[in-house]
């Protein structure tokens, strides 16, 4: 079914936590890998440093807005010629009770977590359709399968990858697209450290494996989805997760 080694992955999210681990892993396999950052552009360096012999891009963007999402999808296409996989990882979160939670809060965790997840893959798909060959991959978490106290609105945004999920899955199923989520449980990168310790330990303690998982744990399901061979999976969802839901 061809070879992912020669192809390209634009990785919202790629230059730091669990996106670093996917483009990484990427990399590896001989993916050209254009990755997308908000601000960081000190972390963006260091991923192109540290891969002096890969052919990788930085693209700077709000993911929170189309306008940011369909210029970095045109330059990738410009710069590599095509483009094979999207990895929607880009995500925050901003913690408060529904009580306390400002509608300005709502509304900025949904437009960087769904909303620019539909605006790329909006952005890619005919390129995708015309080619006959993609792959969205999009990174929710087990928190949109459980909901969390202080967590509505990201909890909300990643159930709404899923519904995006499997209505773009159907939408390009006969065109050589297939779309699925991925849904971390807790892996240990800055989103999670910076919770209270507290709170830290009482997490781990719910986790039936017993620790928080590594970015690289998730990047190679990426990876396998990512990979020509996984034609015929679509529309699916796959924890990951050291068995805290199952
Ligand atoms: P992180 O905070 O280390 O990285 C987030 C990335 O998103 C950064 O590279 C940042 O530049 C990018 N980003 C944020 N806002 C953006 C915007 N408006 N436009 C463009 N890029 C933006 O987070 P982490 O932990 O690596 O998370 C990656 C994804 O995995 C997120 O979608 C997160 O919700 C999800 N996830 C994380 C879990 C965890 O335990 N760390 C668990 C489940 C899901």
């Amino acid at each position: 079914m061809g070879e992912i080694k020669g192809q390209v992955a634009l990785v919202t999210g790629g230059t730091r936590g669990i996106g670093l681990a996917i483009s990484e892993r990427l990399v590896e396999r001989g993916v050209k890998v254009a990755a997308g950052y908000s601000r960081d552009a000190e972390a963006a360096k260091r991923l192109v440093d540290a891969h002096p012999e890969a052919d990788i891009t930085l693209h700077q963007g709000n993911i929170g807005r189309a306008e940011d999402c369909e210029r970095v999808i045109g330059e990738v296409i410009e710069q590599h010629g095509r483009l094979d996989i999207l990895v929607n990882n880009a995500g925050i979160n901003i913690d408060k009770t529904v009580r306390k939670m400002s509608p300005e809060d709502w509304d900025q965790v949904v437009r960087v977590n769904l909303s620019g997840a539909f605006y790329l893959s909006r952005a890619v798909l005919n390129h995708m359709t015309e080619r006959k060959h993609g792959r969205i991959i999009n990174i929710s978490s087990v928190i949109g399968l459980t909901g969390n106290v202080g967590q509505a609105n990201y909890a909300a945004a990643k159930s709404g990858l899923f519904g995006l999920t499997m209505s773009l899955a159907l939408e390009t199923a006969k065109k050589g697209v297939t779309v699925n989520s991925v849904a971390p449980g807790f892996i240990e990168t800055e989103m999670v450290t910076a919770m209270p310790e507290k709170a830290l330990e009482k997490v781990i303690a719910q986790i039936p494996v017993g620790r928080l998982g590594r970015g690289d744990e998730v990047a190679r399901v990426v990876e396998f989805l990512a990979d020509p061979d996984s034609s015929y999976i679509t529309g699916e969802v796959y924890g990951i997760n050291g068995g805290l839901y199952m």
